[in-house]
């Protein structure tokens, strides 16, 4: 904490938030002294929202928590934005430009095995059934920490030239609903909040995602492409059942699934240029037939593309139903490929806005900020950049006294964190989102 600035020098800071062209130590002094006083706060949030998680789209209880705080504050407040997402306009004392913060809400339908006092026992419906449901992804502490970067900057509203608006985000963790039996889903996440207009007017988007795996107080970033592009695919193989005895008199789906999944996989190490950018494609899932010697009509393939490159993206999925069609029809069978209903873009930070915020990224980290290499896993921040210039990174919170290289990962029942780095989150994002509003 370092709160401890005179009436003087948080009149100096105070006025160089409004100011300086971009943020300088002042004004981070400012922002650091209204974060620090919200600290204690962002630790109850998070361990309030951390006991009651919510699953993907059924974010109730976490959007109207949201709600309540952002109105407190004085905040202009929508809420049921693209589902249950929370949005809150901070109108700055001084006339600017708009920026916007995000953090997305939801939790996993999976069990919490962190022993932790305010450890999930929540259960939720998932597709149809009944699951356990845990924040193993973070999403609990983004929350917490953009609920706490609001009441900061509303704390500093009167020098605040330009507007900030905070948009809690649901369904970030996939569609909330079963697919219809085209594939297709109702737009979720943070494609329904665009499309309910959150960026009108919005010039750029900030947003960061808690990590385990970076050393604590560390900000993780890169320039250009950093999480991949993730589309879901899948191939249904429709073939002719017979009898296991006598395969000439039937069309085997079995077989030329296996060939289309081994086929797939020269769609990266054959005829994608992997030496622009990496690609995996996997499947996870092979169904098909009830018996040793029964061959059945049809199989089920389902899997997942990564890209780090749109033109890649695109192609591959066109080598992919290439692919799988032509091995499928050399044997007489046919396949049927559909993707969706996961469609996420390339998480890709714009080189201009990268380094035009780097300097007040630096500088609220206290120094602490690295290049980190790219990550397959994706996100759907993805959809806001895809509108206006947005800038996404990590930030380093292993639980203490745990090696950040063997901390468990996001989406482990052990994942946790270390509480002390919400404050440091808190910080980085209104400094951010000030830096923003200040540059000419
Ligand atoms: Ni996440």
């Amino acid at each position: 904490m370092r709160n401890s600035l005179t009436a003087l020098s948080l009149a100096a800071a105070l006025a160089s938030i409004a100011h300086a062209q971009t943020l300088d130590a002042a004004g981070l002094q400012a922002i650091d002294a209204a974060v620090s006083a919200v600290a204690p706060k962002m630790v109850q949030w998070r361990r309030d929202i951390h006991a009651h998680p919510e699953l993907s789209g059924q974010e109730v209880r976490t959007a109207q928590l949201v709600a309540e705080h952002l109105r407190r504050l004085g905040l202009e407040v929508q809420t049921g934005v693209g589902g249950t997402g929370v949005v809150g306009t901070l109108r700055g004392g001084l006339p600017g430009k708009v920026v916007a913060l995000r953090a997305d809400m939801d939790a996993l339908p999976m069990p919490e095995k962190t022993g932790l006092p305010f450890a999930s026992k929540a259960k939720g419906s998932y597709l149809g059934k009944e699951v356990p449901v845990a924040h193993s992804c973070g999403h609990d502490a983004h929350v917490a920490m953009l609920m706490g970067a609001a009441e900061a900057l509303a704390g500093l509203r009167a020098q605040l030239p330009g507007t900030v608006k905070f948009i809690f985000q649901p369904a970030e963790e996939g569609a909330p609903v079963e697919a219809d039996e085209h594939g297709k889903v109702p737009s979720f996440g943070a494609k329904a909040m665009v499309e309910a207009g959150v960026l009108k007017d919005v010039q750029a988007i900030y947003g960061l995602h808690i990590t385990a795996n970076l050393p604590s107080g560390m900000a993780g970033y890169r320039s250009g492409p950093l999480m991949a592009g993730s589309d879901s695919i899948t191939i249904h193989v429709e073939g002719k059942g017979g009898h296991g005895s006598s395969p000439w008199s039937a069309i085997d789906p079995v077989v030329a699934a296996s060939q289309v999944v081994l086929g797939l996989q020269t769609v990266v190490s054959r005829q994608l240029n992997i030496s622009k950018e990496p690609a995996v494609i996997t499947i996870g899932s092979i169904q098909g037939g009830t018996r040793y010697n029964i061959i059945p009509d049809n199989v089920e393939l389902l899997g997942t593309l990564r890209t780090f490159d749109e033109g890649m993206r695109q192609d591959a999925l066109q080598r992919i139903v290439t692919t799988a069609e032509s091995i499928a029809a050399s044997s007489g069978a046919k396949a049927k490929v559909r993707f969706g209903p996961v469609a996420y873009p390339v998480t890709t930070n714009p080189a201009a806005l990268t380094e035009a915020s780097l300097p007040a990224l630096k500088l609220a980290m206290g120094g602490k900020a690295m290049v980190i290499p790219k990550v397959s896993g994706s996100e759907d921040f993805s959809e806001f950049q895809k509108v206006v210039p947005g800038f996404f990174y990590f930030l380093g919170a292993p639980p203490k006294g745990v090696d950040f290289a063997k901390a468990p990962p996001n989406h482990s029942p052990q994942f946790d964190i270390d509480e002390d780095q919400l404050p440091t989150g808190a910080r980085s994002l209104a400094a951010l989102a000030v830096d923003f509003l200040r540059r000419p």
